[in-house]
């Protein structure tokens, strides 16, 4: 079975699943945190190269303090608790979206595990914190129109300028994209780096989401014919 060299994944249901069990949203986020952790390993044992979550969205702020709260206190920890995760997977932490909404320690704890595993390379792990394609593409405009105003970038602009300035930079876009509890929309997702990605989505909510589910994500990517707009050879 070929591995996909980067999987994507929205990692939906965490709410859903708690209530279904009585229990509150955030209990959800606490067991999808969990189970965060645990897919990481997963994907490394299976050699899978890139993993990028979605975790937190532009648009999730409109939720409950009372959650917002929450995922915030659940950010601190993990980002606290992932230098360690990331030594022993020796895996290479990126954050993507805009940091600068959250607060200062937040900020701080980003930067900290990003420079402390930038040498990790068996496993690169993207996690998508106050992220929005749309967003993205606005910052990488603006930043593009700032270094031609300095004359640091000169055109034409071409896909590959755009790539570079996303948030993703030289990150290869995705192979295979995921999207958890039965929800059939990208949510304002790598927009533009999952032009050519394959989908699968599934019922299963993300803190049941265990090896098994992933293995068979896998085995339905390999039975896909991507062609990239091209003809099938015979
Ligand atoms: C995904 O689970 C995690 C975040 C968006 C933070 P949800 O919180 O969206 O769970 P549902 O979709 O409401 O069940
Ligand atoms: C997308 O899930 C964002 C994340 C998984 C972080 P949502 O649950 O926020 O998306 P919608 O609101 O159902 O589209
Ligand atoms: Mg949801």
């Amino acid at each position: 079975m070929k591995i996909p060299n980067h999987i994507a994944i929205i990692l939906d249901g965490n709410g859903r699943w708690a209530k279904s069990k009585g229990m509150p949203r955030n209990y959800g986020h606490v067991k999808g945190c969990d189970n965060l952790e645990y897919i990481c390993e997963v994907a490394k044992e299976l050699g899978v190269k890139y993993l990028t979550v979605y975790a937190f969205s532009t648009e999730n702020w409109k939720r409950s303090r009372e959650e917002v709260e929450g995922l915030m206190r659940l950010f601190r920890n993990y980002l606290k608790k992932c230098i360690k995760i990331s030594k022993k997977n020796n895996m290479r932490v990126r954050i993507i979206g805009d940091p600068t909404a959250f607060d200062q320690d937040i900020q701080d704890s980003i930067r900290e595990l990003e420079e402390f595993s930038k040498d990790f390379d068996d496993l690169h792990f993207q996690i998508a914190l106050n992220y929005g394609s749309r967003d993205e593409i606005c910052r990488a405009v603006n930043r593009m129109l700032k270094d031609q105003a300095e004359g640091r970038l000169t055109g034409p602009v071409t896909e590959e300028t755009i790539s570079g300035y996303l948030d993703t930079g030289e990150i290869p876009d995705p192979d295979l994209l995921i999207r958890t509890s039965g929800e059939l929309r990208l949510s304002n997702f790598l927009l533009w780096q999952l032009a050519y990605t394959e989908f699968y989505f599934t019922p299963v909510p993300w803190p049941d989401f265990k090896k098994d589910e992933l293995l068979k994500a896998i085995g339905k990517y390999n039975e896909r014919d991507r062609r990239y707009g091209g003809v099938k050879e015979e």
